[in-house]
């Protein structure tokens, strides 16, 4: 070999294992799990615009949806799960707590001012008053297992332990998911029986306008049910729709969609419940500590004839042209 032969060997030979010493590291680089993750979380990010993106690996069996392994989306489900849900459902939980407090110390009992007048007037049928506490009864039992969903973990189970939250959390996993059908039926009895009493009208501007005798002086006429009975019945119809639809998605999952879909209705339903939840709280105070003499209404069914001028004026007008009215006072019975 000629002396500049060895030195080109020499060379090529240095060129070679210069090559070798970068490339390896290289190489060995892209197969480096930290790398690979720290590019997930890069394209992840990535996705995050666009909710429909998922990523896919290479699957044998038949269920394709078996072969998603990440979705983006689903991570912005958890934090809604895990945190955000919890926050609003404790707002406005709390804060309706807070602000009927706050008015029962500042407003204090509705009270009857005129007095009872000792005749009564039927305010709802049996079967109305039926279908309320099927309903009422159904919604606190849906609610309490629902709000431990949410809250369980973080307030009860510390209080009682793993076991006893587990059992009581299958007990009422099972109360939520057959509860469910007797509440729908309420709802829709409730929603077909008084639809014709709770269409809004000019009658409940003025109620509205007037302050409906809560704040304020005087009690502003109404018929059967005033503007703010209006507004609890169309948001019980309503969240009570949004509730059976997204319930029934999630007692059968799949039929919805797919997974996406599912959590969309799974939000959907965990936002209008705590919704209604405090609406119902309002309702339950107004119904029974809040305004006297209105229990009666859907304990008996029937009310005193004084209560019914003083909230229901137009109501009792009605009823007074049908006949339905007692003429004379009520028989005391003997003691
Ligand atoms: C559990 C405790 C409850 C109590 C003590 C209660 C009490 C009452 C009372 C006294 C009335 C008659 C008001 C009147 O004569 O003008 C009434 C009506 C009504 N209740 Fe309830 N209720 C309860 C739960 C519920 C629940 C859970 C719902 C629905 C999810 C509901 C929906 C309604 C509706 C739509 C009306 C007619 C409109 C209104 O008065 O606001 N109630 N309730």
């Amino acid at each position: 070999m000629r002396p500049g032969a060895h030195l080109r060997f020499l060379l090529a030979a240095l060129l070679m294992a210069l090559s070798v010493a970068f490339v390896a590291p290289v190489t060995a680089q892209q197969v480096n799990p930290t790398a690979d993750s720290v590019r997930e979380r890069q394209f992840l990010d990535a996705l995050k615009a666009n909710p429909q993106a998922e990523l896919q690996g290479r699957i044998t069996i038949p269920d394709q949806r078996a072969a998603t392994l990440e979705r983006p989306a689903g991570r912005q489900w958890r934090e809604f799960q895990q945190v955000t849900i919890v926050w609003i459902g404790a707002i406005v939980v709390l804060g309706m707590l807070a602000v009927l407090t706050l008015f029962y110390l500042i407003r204090g009992r509705i009270r009857l001012e005129a007095g009872p007048s000792g005749r009564t007037i039927t305010r709802f049928n049996a079967f109305e008053r039926f279908m309320h506490w099927l309903t009422a009864a159904c919604f606190v039992l849906l609610a309490l297992s629902g709000l431990n969903v949410t809250f369980g973990k973080l307030l009860l189970l510390p209080l009682i332990g793993p076991e006893a939250f587990t059992n009581l959390s299958v007990a009422a996993k099972w109360a939520h998911n057959f509860l469910a059908w007797p509440f729908m039926l309420g709802i829709a009895l409730m929603f077909l029986v008084w639809i014709k009493d709770n269409i809004p009208g000019l009658v409940d501007v003025k109620w509205f306008a007037a302050g409906g005798g809560i704040v304020g002086k005087g009690h502003p006429p109404a018929r059967r049910f005033n503007g703010g009975q209006k507004v609890v019945f169309w948001s019980v119809v309503i969240g009570g729709a949004l509730l059976s639809v997204s319930g029934i998605y999630l007692i059968f999952p799949f039929v919805a969609g797919g997974v996406l879909e599912l959590q969309f209705w799974n939000v959907v339903h965990g936002v209008v419940a705590v919704l209604m939840v405090a609406l119902i709280l309002a309702h339950i105070y107004i119904g029974t500590i809040g305004m006297e003499g209105a229990f009666d209404a859907m304990g008996s069914g029937e009310v005193d004839l004084n209560w019914a001028k003083t909230h229901h004026s137009l109501w009792v007008e009605e009823e007074q042209k049908k006949g339905h009215v007692p003429a004379g006072p009520n028989l005391q019975p003997a003691e």
